[in-house]
């Protein structure tokens, strides 16, 4: 059984240790990150700066949700944004490793910059067991790079300090239960953001498409769940393929991309079982969908692979 209060003491202990100078971390505003975060800030307060980047892959509402998220738990929290820089560096890349690689290495580089203006020595982070285990970290085959391991260059200047690096995911939420952050039941969402969600051309107009149908799942979702009508998925989202198909909008033909609506039951990612939803909730987010991307998309599919064999994000 995880006992949540002694790790908390015993990770200030250690990070008091290993931070005796200035220190930085990357914020999400996921939980990973965020727990991490208030770890370092309770074991160093000023010593860190805690620094959130807009890649521009983020979802509706998100980057405001974690500034309020973080000023709630009296955390400075420094916004770069650095959306034109991502999508700039990401013309013309589809193949998900080579854009997991650009991800991170951007991250690291932007980190690098910030790191210059604090003068900081070590970066904290908030890796958790699985990231690195199908990064090809343990004895399996690289499944995929995680934005905050595999996209690490080998030039980096920072020292790394990882506090969840032997946790998963469900332990990492009693921490944030037992730290009394707001994020505990938040679901995960991957480092790379809306980027592994859009799947062929990254343009800003087609995240756009993604950010808002995400946003149409997690509303019709949340909002059945409290009704009643469903249990709510560990993780669930939509994904942008690069799949045009023909459709018809009124009289007029239609030549539009594909929405995929994921959902899975899971314990800590490593494994999956897709959700049953009821089709009249599919077919309410279908609708929606539809209806706000009109001639962007005309076709919504749902995706009944556990994992394995798929994994939980498309890319
Ligand atoms: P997969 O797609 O590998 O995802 O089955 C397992 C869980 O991890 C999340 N995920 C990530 N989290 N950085 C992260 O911090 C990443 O690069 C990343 N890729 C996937 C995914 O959303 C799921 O919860």
């Amino acid at each position: 059984m995880f006992d949540a209060q002694s790790f908390i003491e015993e990770s200030i202990e250690e990070l008091k240790a290993k931070i005796t100078q200035t220190a930085i971390i990357a914020c999400s505003g996921g939980v990973d990150s965020t727990v991490a975060a208030v770890l370092a800030h309770r074991a160093v307060g000023d010593l860190l700066h805690c620094v959130y980047v807009d890649t521009g892959f983020m979802r509706k509402g998100e980057t405001q949700e974690v500034e309020q998220m973080f000023a709630d738990a009296g955390i400075d929290l420094i916004t770069v944004d650095a959306s034109d820089r991502y999508f700039d560096a990401l013309v013309g890349v589809t193949e998900p490793e080579h854009k997991r690689k650009v991800i991170g290495e951007m991250f690291i580089r932007i980190f690098e910059e910030e790191q210059v203006k604090v003068d900081a020595h070590c970066l904290v982070q908030g890796t958790i067991a699985p990231d690195w285990i199908e990064s090809g970290g343990g004895v399996r085959d690289t499944i995929k790079s995680h934005h905050n391991v595999g996209g690490l260059p080998e030039d980096m200047t920072l020292e790394v300090v990882e506090p969840l690096r032997e946790l998963y995911k469900d332990e990492v939420r009693d921490l944030a239960r037992a730290l009394g952050i707001k994020v505990a039941e938040r679901q995960p969402f991957p480092g790379p953001g809306l980027a592994v969600r859009t799947l062929g051309d990254l343009t800003k107009e087609r995240v756009a498409v993604v950010r808002e149908c995400c946003a149409i799942v997690e509303e019709e979702f949340q909002a059945a769940s409290e009704r009643g009508e469903m249990d709510l998925p560990w993780q669930y989202y939509a994904a942008l393929l690069p799949v045009r198909s023909v459709g018809v909008h009124g009289d007029v033909r239609a030549y539009g991309e594909t929405i995929v609506v994921r959902a899975v039951k899971s314990m800590d990612g490593m494994s999956a079982r897709y959700s049953e939803i009821p089709h009249s909730i599919l077919q309410k987010v279908s609708t929606k969908i539809t209806n706000a991307c009109k001639g962007a998309v005309n076709r919504v599919v749902y995706d009944i692979t556990h994992k394995p064999p798929g994994t939980i994000e498309w890319e």
